[in-house]
């Protein structure tokens, strides 16, 4: 999963690639590169490491041309190296590549065979010299790129040019999003709307097997058959800026810090603050009749599938499945007619979780999506999407989107369970009344910051640590977990409190930190015995709970968070923002690049 981007300019376009890129950076930042033409041949800059690297190469060598394409990569075949880096290029043709050709060893047997020079390990470069090949053979340029495209396998997004060629360039999509921007005599390419945005208000998305024919006077697009279509434009709504930190050390805090507001923002479109009723706008969808529930999703957004699990099937009394994307997609589920789909992503272009998507639909269920990038191909494909309004999501380490996401599915749980007559009129009340205060006690929930900056000295002093929960705070542990590894490589994992005993107990002692979350619910008294059975084998327990868990056994543990007093439906939405600041702070002292971690990217478009 890499950002791509081509500009068909007027002057010279390095400036417009770099701002297109530090826009995709949250893709990949193992290396960035640009190709532009000059004196009718392709010229190349490419920088290992993030984009700023290449930009200091280019204030040192700059790059002129009035046509270019750029990449930030998140490296899939071959380590994070220049070699490595796109654009991949031979003295004919310039690529670009997100996504991965899965049979790049046979057609690179093939081109070596045929006395073709590949320089690095990608599976891209195979592209730019079987493209070439065919030029070698004496096509044109559309023909030599359509006979190439017929050969590969795989996922990708290209965008190509070719020496000599001022007013041509070539993108394609099979499984990987592109989109192609209009301007006044320009045209662009970008993974992604956000990419684009400075540039262009006006905007295609390829759809499946597109290949589009691009010169400074618009695009013409081929379709899977070879037959021409006609894509739809659309303005697109986003700003041109891109937000910054506002002050805050890191996108991450920033981002923490927001979710009052975005939680606010989002409720705001669903509730119905008078009549204290959920209105969710219009679905194709039967609550009533839907005989089973299947989520969706990924990492931190699966975490909060599993929540909307505990939720739906006590709450709305309907039968959930939820699954990793990734697993789901290649189990072959056996799925009810009639049933419903529900995939979260906050980018809405994970390629599990599209394939997923794509199961589902085959299935013949209804797809509902909680996305929160609107034009994203998820959303897009979806029969309908109940947006998060979290605002763009910077940081690598999912924060706000999660929480919003909670937010969606919580306003969910109620209408199903009306939906299904499941709920109490006064039960369904005091539900709706507590997600009206969820902004408020989220606020409150940021007051414990300072006391969580000095736990974090704790942990980041440990090796491992494990975070513990029943119910819907078992989730939370594998989000803390989940946020603690990826931004301070701690290695940390979640449990739920009653399976510790069945194993990972033998791993306590004081130098693991365990990390409790048990707000006073049902399951609290379960919970506090599993801590027990820690804390008398010599384990600290940072014990994250509420006034009142705080007042009945907050004594027993190393330390006590009482965060405020909440109807346990919403506590997990409040219980994520402590795990995340424990999370944040533990990385700050160890230094770490907290907004794009090691190994990491924003948004996953392979498999
Ligand atoms: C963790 C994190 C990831 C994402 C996952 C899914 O902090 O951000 O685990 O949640 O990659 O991404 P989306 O939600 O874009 O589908």
């Amino acid at each position: 999963m890499c950002g791509i981007v081509g500009i068909i300019g007027k002057e010279g376009v390095v400036g417009h690639l770099l701002e297109a890129l530090r826009r995709l950076e949250y893709r990949g930042y193992d290396s960035a590169g640009i190709a532009t033409l000059n004196d009718n041949r392709i010229e190349r800059r490419r920088a290992e490491g993030k984009l700023s690297n290449l930009v200091k190469l280019l204030e040192k060598d700059p790059l002129p041309g009035s046509i270019g394409i750029g990449h930030t990569r998140w490296a899939t075949h071959g380590v994070p190296n220049e070699v490595n880096a796109h654009p991949h290029a031979t003295d004919k043709v310039a690529v670009v590549h997100n996504g991965i050709i899965e049979n790049f060893q046979v057609l690179r047997d093939e081109l070596v065979a045929a006395g073709y020079k590949l320089a690095s390990e990608t599976d891209t470069e195979v592209v730019a010299h079987l493209i070439t090949k065919f030029l070698d053979d004496g096509l044109l340029p559309e023909e030599a790129t359509t006979a190439a495209l017929k050969q590969l396998e795989g996922a990708f997004a290209l965008g190509i040019i070719f020496a000599g060629e001022y007013d041509l360039m070539i993108a394609a999509r099979q499984g990987s999003p592109l989109a192609v921007g209009f301007g006044d005599g320009e045209m662009f390419i970008g993974s992604d709307a956000m990419a684009l945005a400075p540039l262009s208000e006006n905007i295609t998305y390829l759809e499946e097997g597109d290949c589009a024919v691009i010169t400074s006077a618009g695009v013409t697009v081929k379709d899977v058959e070879g037959q021409y279509v006609v894509r739809s434009v659309q303005e697109t709504a986003l700003s041109g800026a891109l937000t910054g930190k506002a002050g805050y050390k890191h996108f991450m805090l920033k981002e923490i810090y927001e979710q009052p507001q975005v939680i606010g923002d989002t409720l705001h479109s669903f509730v119905n603050l008078s009549e204290k009723t959920i209105t969710l706008p219009e679905l194709p969808i039967d609550f009533n009749t839907v005989p089973k529930i299947t989520i969706a999703a990924c990492g931190t957004a699966y975490y909060a599938g599993l929540i909307a699990k505990y939720w739906f099937e006590k709450i709305a009394r309907v039968s959930v499945e939820v699954d990793i994307a990734s697993e789901f997609r290649y189990r072959e589920l056996v799925m009810p007619k009639g049933g419903l789909a529900i995939l979260i992503s906050q980018s809405g272009e994970t390629a599990d979780t599209l394939a997923a998507l794509r199961y589902c639909r085959e299935q013949g269920q209804k797809i509902l999506s909680i996305i929160n990038v609107p034009e994203s191909t998820i959303a897009r494909e979806s029969d309908a999407v109940l947006p998060t309004y979290a605002g763009p999501e910077i940081g690598v380490a999912s924060t706000k989107a999660f929480t919003t996401q909670l937010t969606v599915l919580a306003t969910l749980t109620i209408v199903l369970a009306r939906a299904r007559g499941a709920i109490e009129v006064e039960r369904e009340s005091e539900l709706v009344e507590a997600l009206i205060e969820l902004p408020a006690r989220v606020a409150d929930v940021l007051n414990h910051d300072e006391r969580l900056k000095e736990l974090a000295v704790e942990l980041a002093a440990a090796q491992d640590v494990l975070f513990l929960g029943r119910g819907t705070s078992y989730p939370i542990a594998l989000e803390g977990a989940l946020k603690l590894k990826e931004i301070s490589y701690i290695h940390a994992e979640g449990y739920a409190a009653g399976e510790m005993k069945h194993g990972p107990i033998a791993l306590i002692d004081d130098g693991v930190p365990v990390i409790v979350i048990a707000p006073f619910d049902s399951l609290m008294e379960k919970t506090f015995s599993n801590m027990q059975e820690v804390i008398a084998r010599g384990g600290r327990v940072i014990f994250l709970t509420d006034e009142e868990g705080a007042r009945r056994l907050g004594n027993y543990a190393t330390h006590t968070i009482a965060l405020p007093q909440v109807d346990p439906f919403v506590a997990p939405i409040l219980h994520a923002i402590p795990v995340q600041l424990l999370a944040y702070h533990t990385a700050v002292i160890k230094n770490t690049d907290i907004d794009q971690p090691r190994n990491l990217a924003k948004s996953v478009t392979v498999e």
